[in-house]
């Protein structure tokens, strides 16, 4: 016996009676029967024949499929944009490859360290690589807390294609970009965008500062929280889940502080009062995964048997507390590479506490 739930059912046509409530009805040999309640909670039991319940069941399957195609089809990806469900999604049109990110962040660390206008705010430059998949005249990105965009645009062959504009629109958190032409189906084209940002805002969302207590001094480290779509506060981007891509970062940090982000630094050279750490490309990857942190906390080190790097950065004063995280570490790393059965992918790993 099939139980098969029916809504919106009229039973006053069976039974001259007033019903609402649900409804149930129970699929017998050749009849249907719906068990109904009237509004004061008599029970009715009219039988309908077979035929009326399937004609019934068809009918609705039929009106549902003529209306899922015209609600689910956009010819225009853009005309909806003004409505907040809209713009928290960008048009397919484009879809990014990589990602190279070059930011130089005023932190001031500690006392004495003061960039004056510039303190917690940073540079950045983005080089976007991206597919058009769909001819089209305007590149939607995501960004948020930035200003200052310079922004140029380059096809396979590095050509600059002249742009007609380019704005900001700060409640929707996007940077709207028209090309002066229609963009080809299959070319890479490139995207550079300088601008500026800030981290001072100690909410704990996308790019913030955060500051600790080292003995009589107040410090500050910098940190992100990007998830679940806050990668748009640290560059522009496609800050949509599935729109995947790798990212090679490159980081200008005070002198005296390092560089922490997802893969293992390249680089890191000294230039005066600052130091610039380069980090190898990630693999494919969300945007909300990627991650950084500048501060002066000192690291313990270790290696996974596999030779992971395994470091724990801690605050000055705690840096001799880090025996037991150094040591659980690498020992779960290797136990959860054996137990999935699946090689950690990258070269080292950071633990902040
Ligand atoms: C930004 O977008 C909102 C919502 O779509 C719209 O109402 C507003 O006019 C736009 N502002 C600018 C400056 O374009
Ligand atoms: C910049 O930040 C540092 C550290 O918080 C502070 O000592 C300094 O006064 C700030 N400078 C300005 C101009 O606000
Ligand atoms: C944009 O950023 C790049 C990389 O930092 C830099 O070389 C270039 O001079 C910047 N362009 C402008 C106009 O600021
Ligand atoms: C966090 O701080 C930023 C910058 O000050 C602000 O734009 C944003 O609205 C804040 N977010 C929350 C959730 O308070
Ligand atoms: C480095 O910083 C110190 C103190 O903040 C300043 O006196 C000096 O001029 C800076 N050096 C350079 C090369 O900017
Ligand atoms: C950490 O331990 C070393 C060796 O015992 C000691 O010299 C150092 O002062 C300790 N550091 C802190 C911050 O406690």
């Amino acid at each position: 016996m099939r139980v098969v739930r029916v809504t919106a059912f009229d039973a006053r046509a069976a039974r001259g009676k007033p019903a609402a409530c649900h409804r149930m009805g129970q699929l017998e040999k050749d009849r249907f029967r719906l068990v109904a309640y009237t509004t004061l909670g008599h029970r009715i039991d009219p039988r309908i024949p077979l035929s009326i319940a399937w004609m019934t069941l068809m009918g609705l399957l039929i009106v549902f499929l003529l209306l899922t195609p015209l609600t689910s089809i956009r010819l225009n990806p853009y005309d909806r944009l003004d409505q907040i469900f809209d713009h928290l999604q960008v048009p397919r049109e484009n879809v990014p490859k990589h990602y190279e990110i070059n930011l130089k962040v005023f932190l001031p660390y500690r006392p004495g360290v003061d960039y004056g206008k510039r303190n917690f705010t940073f540079d950045g430059f983005v080089k976007i690589i991206f597919r058009c998949e769909t001819p089209n005249r305007k590149i939607l990105l995501h960004s948020a807390r930035q200003l200052g965009f310079r922004v140029q645009l380059f096809d396979d062959l590095g050509k600059e294609i002249s742009l007609q504009d380019h704005y900001h629109n700060h409640s929707q958190e996007l940077l709207h970009i028209q090309p002066a032409d229609l963009l080809t189906a299959g070319v890479d084209y490139t995207l550079h965008i300088n601008y500026t940002g800030g981290f001072d805002n100690g909410n704990f969302t996308g790019i913030y500062s955060a500051p600790y207590r080292h003995e009589t001094e107040k410090r500050w480290m910098l940190a992100t929280h990007l998830q679940s779509m806050d990668a748009r506060t640290l560059f522009p981007c496609f800050d949509i889940p599935d729109a995947k891509a790798k990212f090679k970062a490159t980081v200008e940090h005070p002198f005296g502080t390092n560089a922490v982000s997802n893969t293992i630094e390249t680089l890191v050279v000294n230039n005066g009062n600052w130091t610039i750490t380069a980090f190898k490309e990630t693999p494919l990857m969300s945007t909300y995964l990627f991650a950084l942190c500048v501060s002066d906390f000192p690291y313990t080190e270790t290696h996974t048997l596999k030779g992971v790097r395994v470091r724990v950065y801690t605050e000055p004063s705690k840096v001799n507390d880090t025996g037991t995280a150094l040591d659980i570490v690498p020992r779960l790393l290797d136990f959860y590479e054996d137990y999935f059965q699946y090689e950690y992918p990258l070269m080292k790993l950071g633990e902040l506490i």
